[in-house]
């Protein structure tokens, strides 16, 4: 089968068009002919994990390390990105008994990685589902991460109707994410992001958008019960005057500055500080396909490459223009 090969980590112009070994379900898994899978956060690092030092990394030291040695220390160890997907299913094991041959579906394989190429193989009790009958494969395929990800860590706030949320960098995968589920759950919305995508998080359904650029929210007097910062971009110490006395701030990325913010508001009371990394389930894929079959959920596809074109599509992404999702349609 073709997928798109890395075997050096750095530039997008790593990333090739080659034959490998189509893979083989064993009893209880599912092979599916992947038809699109976007670029998203993940591949753009782990292509070019290399380069990127404990410093540059949004976490902390003790997670870069591990992350280096299960991607690879000089080399990468997984040759083939992309951890989201859909297509349709191929072939399942002998013990299969969710799915069947002709099911269109849509998975996430987190940092397994493995879905730039024309077939994947998963358990058919992983994060897989029917994919939502509402959505084309390139909408599908890039759901699972952003979503995934911004509904486990958004559970741990447990956000309650009428309450006012902002959420920093709330125009990329999960913070674009976060914006719907927010909405979804009755709250208040102000995204954060820069000029060129406002308009791309007001289609998303944020109530209100401050640009970064121009706006620093920490100094317009709003005060807020959640304050979700997927980057790490702004601080607990400048920002929690814009917490409400029980609010929250909510850290995706952080080091071990804001894990000891959090220890010590834990301690301290008054607004908390929270560190949380995402615990993704398959039911939450079930989840997610019926609020978007409900018209509660969305993506908004900004450009389409072709599998030859991956290191064009990784450029794309990486220059930071992208309005939505960049989609990688395979074969
Ligand atoms: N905790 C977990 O379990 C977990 C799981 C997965 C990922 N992560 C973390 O999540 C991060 C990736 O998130 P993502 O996939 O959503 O990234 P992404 O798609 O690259 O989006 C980044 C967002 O941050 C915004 N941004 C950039 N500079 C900013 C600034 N100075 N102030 C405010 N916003 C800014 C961007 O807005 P503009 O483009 O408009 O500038 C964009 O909305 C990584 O740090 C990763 O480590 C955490």
């Amino acid at each position: 089968m073709k997928a798109i090969v890395y075997t050096e980590y750095g530039s997008p112009d790593v990333l090739h068009l080659a034959e490998v070994a189509k893979p083989a379900p064993k009893d209880n898994e599912v092979l599916i002919r992947v038809h699109a899978t976007p670029v998203n956060f993940g591949d753009l690092m782990a292509r070019n994990f290399k380069n990127v030092t404990p410093r540059k990394f949004n976490m902390p030291i003790f997670f870069w390390l591990p992350s280096r040695m299960a991607f690879g220390w000089r080399k990468p160890k997984k040759n083939v990105l992309g951890s989201e997907f859909a297509g349709v299913v191929a072939a399942v094991g002998a013990q299969v008994t969710r799915f069947k041959p002709g099911d269109e579906v849509f998975g996430y394989r987190g940092a397994n990685m493995g879905a730039y190429a024309e077939y994947v193989c998963l358990p058919e009790n992983g994060m897989l589902a029917l994919k939502p009958a509402n959505m084309t494969f390139e909408e599908a395929a890039a759901v699972p991460y952003g979503a995934l990800t911004a509904l486990s860590l958004l559970k741990k706030v447990n956000l309650q109707p009428g309450q006012k949320v902002l959420i920093n960098g709330a125009s990329g995968g999960i913070g674009a994410a976060a914006v719907q589920l927010a909405k979804h759950y009755g709250a208040e919305v102000t995204g954060v992001c820069s000029t060129p995508r406002v308009g791309f998080v007001k289609a998303l359904g944020a109530d209100k958008v401050i640009d970064y650029t121009q706006e620093d929210f920490t100094r317009n007097g709003e005060s807020y019960d959640v304050i979700f910062d997927i980057l790490g971009k702004s601080s607990f110490g400048r920002g929690k005057k814009s917490l409400k006395p029980k609010g929250v701030y909510l850290f995706a990325s952080f080091k071990v500055k804001q894990l000891a913010q959090m220890l010590w508001t834990k301690i301290a009371g008054g607004p908390k500080a929270i560190c949380a990394l995402s615990s993704e389930k398959p039911e939450d894929l079930a989840y997610i396909k019926g609020l978007i079959e409900a018209g509660q959920y969305k993506v908004i596809v900004d450009k389409r490459y072709r599998m030859e074109q991956a290191a064009e599509a990784h450029r794309y992404a990486e220059a930071r223009q992208k309005y939505g999702s960049v989609i990688i349609a395979v074969g």
